[in-house]
């Protein structure tokens, strides 16, 4: 009843705002220069404007995904304008069209949104020091809003003064939902999203406020939402968190906030100042409703960063679960980037819903885009915001899948049960990410049973060195045991600005290895001085060496199987008893292979953290052992993987002149 009831009031509200005229939802502004380092006068800049309109102010036509496919602009033509200081700049006078181009088109009842966003470029001189703002009517009315009714203003510093550093700034970026909900009489914390490009920027939000007299753009910031949050709202700057209790159900409010960045945070004028309003909407829950909002679940967590390369088109699932039985999702509120498009909403097993998002970014989208989404269902409980940053024209660091003759991770293959020391390596120059909650875990094969994981996010057992991340361990395996790792999106970081994120590893073929089982084997050797050569029998047919002073810098494997027998390798490891281990059936391929290894480049970085030292000097006295373990194993391994033989010798080639150059 209270829900037809609500419903019927907002369907009079909407009537009413458009007799009001009242459109303005929210909106956000920043900017970048293409190239931070200054030549000349001027310099090429990017605007970035995103608003939300209220769908039903343009009835008859109402947008649908049809729009977003499209690009459809938004029948809004008025300016951004330079509002204050305008002499110091040649910003253009007219200003900025405010017509967006079609991103999101929301029909749920209680958001009825039209959103879009738009980039303009434009040669600017670098004595440009300007407020620039957009202000018109109107806001949503009161009582529909908490706040609200009047002027919209939203303004942003626009300050090309070379920093300290001597750089050109690029402002904060920022990302939201065009309407938030959270329940009426409970305490919630909202984060807002803030990013900057220049990576070592410090970030604050505050307030927005309309004392042109004394904020940092001496103009007003906000129109009729200044305070549009109820009193007792707390706002912690450094990590833009709200704290508050929404009074009254079925009522928007309206957060209008101004992230700016500080070159430290020793500094106390900031360099730039971007705008972000948007609304909250406090509901009753419905008698029916389940005790838990759904929540978007799925590989990529909240505020993960991705890099995405130009002109490739990518997919993204966004997986919603649910709850209780009847709980449907009936609406995804989103802001997305231009031309991504949203599938309908399907439900392919109980409590799962998924919408399929496509995206091919264009040259244009350089840098970071983000995503926001959030699902309703239908008692109207929202799940917390879910955002994503994509760095457009960048490649996110990913693990290099371990195959023996590629030698990526180690170790492979049968290893001791007391192995403590697993390294892999990425694609590119890796980092630890800037998120708690980025597990690494092994796995226990029969049960899947995660028996170790380290986060991180800032465990010490994890150490991040150039390529190669290093994992130590401590914990005795089971000997005769198989184990997988797998590792959460952003294990592998890379070292640029939102420190893009790997891909997750949860493929139990990914990276496994067995326990060697002493009690099954057949050949027992002890010796008491580490022999200069191991061999390996194939038997039937070949017999080839390793040369041992490869041993601490990446071993040459060779193995020439004419035939398809059974192969045994029998290895002998020093002063110790020796695994065999049965190899499956060979075929006649010729393999070159190499291992990685710690460089030294990489023990004097390594050796910054205390941790790193024990893990070096272990690396050393396991080397040999894991080497060989390795070893053995590969006969077996390259026999399931047949790279090519050329390929495999231009990769070893390629090491052998990276460890040289070391
Ligand atoms: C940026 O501008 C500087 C100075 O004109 C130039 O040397 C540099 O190559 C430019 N960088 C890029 C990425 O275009
Ligand atoms: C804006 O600049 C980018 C990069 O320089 C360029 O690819 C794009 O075509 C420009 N767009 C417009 C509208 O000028
Ligand atoms: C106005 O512009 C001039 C020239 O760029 C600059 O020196 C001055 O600081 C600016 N004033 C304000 C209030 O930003
Ligand atoms: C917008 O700001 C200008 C000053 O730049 C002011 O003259 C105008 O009245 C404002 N418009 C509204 C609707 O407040
Ligand atoms: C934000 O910072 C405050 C103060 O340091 C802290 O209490 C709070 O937990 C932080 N919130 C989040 C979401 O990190
Ligand atoms: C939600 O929809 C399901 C399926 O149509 C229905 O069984 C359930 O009662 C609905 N819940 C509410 C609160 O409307
Ligand atoms: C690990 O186990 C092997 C075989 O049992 C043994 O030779 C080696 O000394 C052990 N290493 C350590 C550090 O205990």
């Amino acid at each position: 009843m209270e829900q037809v009831l609500y419903r019927v009031l907002s369907v009079l509200f909407t009537l009413c705002s458009e007799l009001d005229g009242s459109h303005f939802r929210g909106g956000i502004i920043s900017w970048r220069p293409f190239n931070n380092t200054a030549s000349g006068t001027s310099i090429q800049i990017q605007i970035h404007q995103r608003y939300f309109w209220n769908r039903q102010y343009f009835n008859p036509y109402l947008c649908s995904e049809t729009d977003v496919i499209n690009k459809t602009p938004i029948p809004v033509y008025d300016s951004l304008k330079c509002v204050k200081n305008c002499t110091s700049s040649n910003y253009p006078s007219a200003g900025l069209s405010t017509s967006m181009t079609t991103t999101d088109c929301d029909t749920n009842l209680m958001i009825l949104s039209w959103a879009g966003e738009r980039y303009d470029n434009f040669s600017i001189l670098l004595t440009t020091s300007i407020t620039i703002g957009y202000n018109s009517t109107a806001w949503l009315v009161m009582p529909q809003i908490y706040k609200g009714g009047g002027i919209w203003s939203i303004v942003n510093r626009l300050n090309l003064a070379l920093r300290p550093d001597n750089y050109i700034n690029s402002s904060p970026v920022t990302n939201t939902l065009p309407v938030v909900f959270y329940q009426r009489g409970v305490l919630v914390t909202h984060v807002v999203q803030m990013a900057d490009n220049d990576a070592t920027d410090y970030l604050v939000c505050r307030w927005s406020n309309s004392n042109s007299a004394t904020n940092y753009n001496q103009f007003d910031e906000c129109g009729s939402v200044c305070s549009g949050l109820p009193p007792g709202t707390t706002l912690t700057g450094a990590n833009c968190t709200l704290s508050f209790t929404l009074p009254n159900a079925n009522q928007y409010y309206g957060c209008a906030l101004q992230i700016e960045d500080f070159f430290s945070s020793t500094y106390t004028i900031p360099m730039s100042s971007v705008p972000i309003q948007f609304l909250f909407y406090g509901y009753n829950p419905s008698a029916g409703a389940c005790a838990t909002a759904p929540s978007i679940i799925g590989d990529r967590p909240d505020r993960a960063c991705i890099g995405v390369p130009i002109g490739v088109q990518l997919t993204e699932t966004v997986e919603i679960q649910t709850y209780c039985p009847g709980q449907t999702i009936v609406d995804l509120v989103t802001s997305s980037p231009i031309g991504m498009t949203h599938s309908g909403i399907s439900n392919p097993s109980p409590n799962l819903w998924t919408m399929i998002l496509t995206w091919t970014p264009t040259a244009i989208q350089s840098g970071p885009q983000s995503f926001c989404a959030g699902a309703i269902d239908n008692s109207s409980l929202q799940s917390a915001p879910w955002c994503i940053t994509y760095l457009v024209d960048y490649e996110s660091p990913n693990l290099i899948v371990p195959k023996v003759v590629q030698g990526s991770a180690s170790p492979i293959g049968t290893v001791f049960s007391n192995q403590s020391l697993f390294s892999i390596q990425a694609t590119s120059a890796v980092g630890r990410p800037s998120r708690n909650g980025t597990n690494v875990c092994f796995h226990l094969d029969t049960t899947n049973a995660s028996v170790l994981c380290y986060d991180a996010g800032y465990s010490p057992n994890v150490i991040y060195t150039g390529y190669t991340i290093v994992i130590v361990t401590t914990l005795t395996w089971t000997p005769g045991q198989s184990y997988y790792v797998t590792m959460d999106s952003g294990f592998a970081s890379g070292s640029v600005f939102c420190h893009a994120e790997s891909a997750p590893i949860t493929d139990k073929t990914f990276w496994r290895f067995d326990i060697w089982n002493p009690a099954r084997s057949s050949t027992t050797t002890t010796t008491t001085t580490p022999p200069t050569t191991h061999t390996v029998t194939s038997l039937g047919t070949t017999t080839t060496s390793i040369n041992t002073a490869c041993t601490t810098s990446g071993i040459v494997v060779t193995s020439t199987n004419a035939s398809t027998t059974t192969t045994t390798v029998t290895t002998t490891p020093p002063t110790t008893a020796g695994p065999t281990t049965a190899g499956p059936t060979t075929t006649g391929v010729t393999t070159e292979s190499t291992i990685p290894v710690f460089y030294p480049a990489d023990f004097e970085n390594a050796c910054k953290q205390p941790v790193a030292i024990m893990s070096a000097i272990m690396m050393i006295a396991f080397m040999p052992i894991q080497t060989l373990a390795m070893y053995a194993a590969f006969t077996k391994f390259s026999n399931t993987f047949k790279p090519s033989n050329t390929a495999a010798k231009t990769r070893h080639q390629q090491r052998m002149k990276n460890i040289l150059r070391r």
